[in-house]
């Protein structure tokens, strides 16, 4: 028997510390598993990082200081690659964890996280989304990683590239906005629960 696992046969001890252990990585009504986690931050460093790109080459143009840190983390189309993939993987998992992993709050506030969330989930997908379709439409195509995803047929389908130059921008801006608006809620209404909102995503793995 071992002492510090508490009362029980040993097998039984055993297979319930095994099946704790397994849970870290499966969301619970008390908080965000280790993937759920893992894919929320991985995709919101991506999201943050190409907001701020984009940003300070608006602000400071081609400054070499800005090349430099644009240098740092992954080019444009490379975030929005990982971010439509991602997007579909995280869908599927929250649709596999959605009886069991935190209950959205009563009333209006709760209405208010659930329209939002999906909101992201479906930007998240139909912004890159578009902007492949453009690379196909305008002929041009999209090499990623030295691997021709898109391939560049030098033929152009109007209506395959206006949907991405009508919406790609607009809609990525009022995802920044929501984004803006979400870290703002989350951390606001953390501070009113005592922290109770924000561990469910980032706290101690219980
Ligand atoms: C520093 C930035 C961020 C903070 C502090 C933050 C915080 C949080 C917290 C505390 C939750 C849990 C809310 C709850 O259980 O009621 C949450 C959930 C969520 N967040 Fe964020 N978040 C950030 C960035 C983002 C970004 C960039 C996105 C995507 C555009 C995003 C999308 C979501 C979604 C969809 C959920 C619901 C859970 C899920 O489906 O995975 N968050 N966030
Ligand atoms: C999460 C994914 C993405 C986000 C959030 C995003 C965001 C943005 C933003 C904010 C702009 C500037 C719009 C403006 O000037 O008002 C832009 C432009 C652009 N993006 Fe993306 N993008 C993403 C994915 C992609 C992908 C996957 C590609 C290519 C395959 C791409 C290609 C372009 C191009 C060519 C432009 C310049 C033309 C335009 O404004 O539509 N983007 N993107």
């Amino acid at each position: 028997m071992l002492p510090y696992l508490g009362k029980g046969r040993p097998e039984k001890v055993k297979q319930r510390v095994t099946s704790n252990v397994q849970n870290i990585w499966i969301d619970n009504p008390q908080r965000y598993g280790l993937i759920s986690r893992a894919l929320h931050w991985g995709m919101a460093y991506l999201l943050l990082w190409q907001f701020m790109i984009i940003l300070i080459w608006r602000i400071f143009g081609p400054h070499p200081l800005v090349k430099a840190i644009t240098e740092l983390g992954p080019y444009h189309g490379t975030v929005g690659g990982c971010v439509v993939v991602l997007v579909v993987i995280r869908a599927i998992w929250a649709l596999f964890n959605k009886t069991h992993r935190p209950a959205k709050a009563a009333g209006w506030s709760g209405l208010m996280a659930a329209i939002v969330h999906r909101t992201f989930y479906g930007l998240m997908f139909i912004i890159p989304a578009l902007a492949v379709a453009r690379a196909y439409g305008n002929g041009k195509g999209w090499l990623q990683w030295g691997c021709q995803i898109i391939p560049a047929t030098g033929q152009e389908i109007p209506w395959l590239v206006a949907p991405a130059d009508l919406l790609h921008g607009p809609l990525s801006w009022a995802l920044l906005v929501l984004m803006l608006g979400h870290i703002a809620v989350a951390l606001l209404s953390s501070r009113v629960s005592g922290g109770e909102v924000l561990t469910r995503m980032a706290g101690r793995l219980r």
